[in-house]
């Protein structure tokens, strides 16, 4: 089990939420204030648990969410120096994600909200995801566009505002962290993926070899990623089969992540283009990734657009950002009841989704 606290702060400013979540394979426990501080922030990684398997297996990551979920949320209340009666709400990841997983923090959440006395205020996983942008820049600018690429998302929004966001582009099949996670498991580096593959590219160089970039030269927001992922299984083969010497394993992960953040980041600013807006996010576990990350720093610099990505503690799942969206809805006096359910395949609402004539403000609600 590791601990993380990004920062405290002596002054707290109401509304004092906790967060839980619980979607995946991290259990996770934070308080922030109402000015988006975070009080303390505490996380356990099931990584042991599912590394021998490759993979997350759901009904070990709901056990283990449910042995390790109390002590989670005791290390952050005890590290934030807070008892139940300064809290105003309880707020928890409801979906998307692992049915069993979320079942676990949506029944503890309301478990401790309805014994306090607290406000339940159900978030959606990836608004939680596109909070982390405030967290980490308190005046970022609106409109602006928003990447959100994790392990099940890549996805880009118009944010009209925070809270309010307009689907404008989607993967058509795989998630940019799910083309890392494969392709560090072709390439023999285990699980968690994403970060392995992060770490070997760092030796190689990314014109060893030409990979596609799917879907580049439509002129959509859309992406996909499966054909790059067999690109890469072909050409392991290729090389096994031919008994050519192959390019070193860092210069094929090297080249493989340079395709994956190149349409990722053609893609985003050619969102910030058409949406003529000025400012760009990008969130999620795959926005720790170090590459994307130089890269999008040197190209926003270039044309001069305001980006922000969460510090890397915020980018992968963690409860702060859970906290953080469930702020505005407090705000705004917004709450759930006691039969809130955990959904698993939960979207999003977009506010593309309803007529522009009747101006909706539109947020995730759970209805
Ligand atoms: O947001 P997240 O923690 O969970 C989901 O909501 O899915 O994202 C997890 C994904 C995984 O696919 C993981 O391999 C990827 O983010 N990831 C990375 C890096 N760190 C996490 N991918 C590339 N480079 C990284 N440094
Ligand atoms: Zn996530």
């Amino acid at each position: 089990m590791t601990f993380s606290t990004p920062g405290s702060c002596q002054d707290r400013i109401g509304p004092i939420i906790l967060g839980l979540e619980t979607s995946c394979d991290e259990t996770a426990a934070a308080i922030v204030d109402g000015r988006q501080t975070v009080l303390a922030s505490v996380l356990a990684s099931q990584h042991d648990v599912h590394g021998p398997y490759g993979g997350v297996v759901p009904e070990l990551a709901a056990r283990r969410h449910t042995e390790t979920i109390e002590a989670i949320v005791q290390e952050a209340m005890r590290r934030a120096n807070l008892t139940w009666s300064d809290l105003h709400a309880v707020a928890v990841t409801r979906g998307p994600g692992l049915a069993g997983a979320l079942l676990v923090g949506v029944s503890y959440g309301k478990a401790i909200a309805y014994a306090a006395g607290l406000r339940l205020i159900a978030v959606h996983h990836l608004e939680g995801h596109l909070a982390s942008a405030w967290l980490e820049d308190k005046a970022f600018p609106t409109p602006c566009v928003m990447l959100v690429v994790s392990g099940g998302h890549t996805h880009l929004y118009l944010a009209h505002e925070e809270g309010t966001y307009e689907l404008l582009g989607r993967t058509l099949d795989d998630a940019a962290g799910e083309a890392f996670d494969k392709g560090a498991q072709m390439l023999g580096l285990g699980f968690p993926g994403g970060p392995a593959l992060d770490r070997l590219a760092r030796e190689g160089t990314p014109e060893a070899v030409r990979f596609p970039r799917p879907y580049l030269k439509r002129g959509g927001l859309d992406f996909s990623f499966s054909g790059l992922k067999t690109a890469l299984l072909y050409y392991l083969r290729d090389c096994d089969q031919s008994h050519r010497k192959p390019a070193l394993a860092a210069d094929i992960a090297a080249s493989y992540q340079e395709a994956i953040v190149d349409v990722l980041l053609e893609k985003a600013f050619r969102a910030v283009r058409r949406s003529h807006v000025k400012a760009l996010g990008i969130v999620g576990g795959v926005s720790a990734n170090s590459r994307l990350r130089a890269a999008a720093t040197a190209r926003a610099r270039a044309t001069g657009v305001r980006l922000v990505m969460p510090s890397p503690v915020h980018c992968t799942d963690n409860a702060a950002m859970i906290a953080a969206a469930a702020c505005r809805r407090y705000v705004s006096g917004q709450a759930d009841g006691w039969d809130l359910e955990a959904s698993a395949s939960w979207d999003l609402p977009s506010a593309s989704d309803v007529d522009p004539a009747q101006a909706v403000v539109l947020r995730a609600s759970t209805t």
